[in-house]
């Protein structure tokens, strides 16, 4: 399984298969048969599976080592910050979302995979021509993805102009297709195909250089164990370029006598988290340095940088004998 952290953003993935094939992406692949299915099916194909569960992963990554398949790559994340991070514009040939979860309570609605954003997203990464494909057995579900579909003009329906079927030729049943085929409830199909350049255009999220923050320390007496007693939990937050960016501290450890120690961190930013430490040692008798730490495997993204400044500047805020010596981030940095 790839560590998609460490991944380029985007992916070359005729590269990473080291073949140039059409690339075929399940989302949410629960056992995985779906996904194995269409690789003994097509061969020829690239496929890429992508979940939130470990379980699933596992289990489907157990029986790619027990089979001699075509190539499968897993990748464990959510999907939309995995779409927007992985997957240029125009590289996807088709896309299935298998029974997403139909978050039944209105209070959750939220939370459905199929919004207009995540379609938009969606038709930005297929291909010309390219296809996405979404089978629900939720009645309430099929009318929600039916309005979200025929509400945007970046797809349309292979059968227009009807937005949905009630079976497909071929078609590989999941599980949760199955054990709703026995029960006798209606499955419901939407093949929708992209026809023209999508509205919207998503970028990979910008990286930045590796921030860093070099702090003078005027007071020769100053040990770590004070700078580290300053840091509280705490969190900010700011817009950037229309996304929210919340930036965390969750813990601070140094361990006593030690000239560095880490600050852990949480940075949201849109559909991205990122869970890392930070650096702060004596770089000099009289410099302190803030920086990343290689835990959590970040990259410097707006709000990686922003918690790099912001813990630098916390320290200064809070102490007199502490200033910004130099500085790769900060409002001269904050393009
Ligand atoms: C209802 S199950 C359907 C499983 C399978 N597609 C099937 O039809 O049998 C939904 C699956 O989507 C996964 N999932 C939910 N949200 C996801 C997300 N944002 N990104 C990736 N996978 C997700 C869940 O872990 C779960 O395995």
């Amino acid at each position: 399984m790839d560590p998609w952290e460490q991944l380029a953003w985007p992916t070359i993935w005729d590269e990473l298969f080291t073949r140039k094939a059409p690339l075929v992406l399940e989302i949410g692949f629960g056992n995985g048969d779906f996904l194995v299915e269409m690789a003994k099916r097509q061969p020829e194909k690239n496929y890429i599976g992508i979940e939130v569960s470990w379980t699933s992963i596992q289990h489907l990554l157990k029986r790619i080592d027990q089979t001699d398949l075509p190539p499968i790559r897993v990748l464990q994340g959510d999907a939309v910050a995995l779409l927007e991070c992985l997957f240029a514009s125009n590289t996807i040939d088709e896309i299935y979302v298998n029974h997403p979860d139909p978050w039944r309570k209105e209070r959750h609605w939220s939370r459905r995979f199929i919004q207009s954003k995540n379609v938009a997203l969606l038709a930005d990464r297929l291909k010309p021509q390219g296809r996405l494909t979404i089978a629900t057995d939720h009645q309430a579900y099929s009318e929600w993805i039916s309005d979200v579909l025929t509400g945007q003009s970046d797809l349309v329906s292979e059968y227009a102009p009807k937005a949905e079927v009630s079976d497909l030729p071929e078609r590989i049943r999941t599980k949760y297709e199955m054990k709703a085929r026995a029960q006798g409830i209606p499955i419901h199909y939407f093949v929708w195909k992209k026809e023209r350049p999508p509205a919207h255009e998503f970028l990979a999220p910008k990286e930045y250089e590796m921030p860093h923050v070099i702090l003078k320390v005027q007071n020769p007496a100053l040990g770590l164990e004070q700078v580290f007693s300053d840091m509280d939990p705490d969190s900010w937050q700011e817009t950037h370029r229309g996304v929210l960016v919340v930036v965390k501290v969750v813990e601070a450890y140094h361990r006593a006598g030690s000239r560095d120690g880490l600050v852990e961190v949480l940075v949201k930013e849109g559909n991205l988290t990122q869970h890392f430490g930070i650096t702060i040692a004596f770089r000099q008798s009289d410099e302190l340095l803030v920086k990343l730490s290689s835990m959590g495997h970040p990259r410097p993204t707006y709000g990686v940088k922003q918690a790099v400044w912001n813990i630098a500047r916390l320290l200064t805020r809070k102490r007199a004998d502490l200033t910004v010596l130099s500085s790769t981030v900060g409002p001269l940095h904050s393009t």
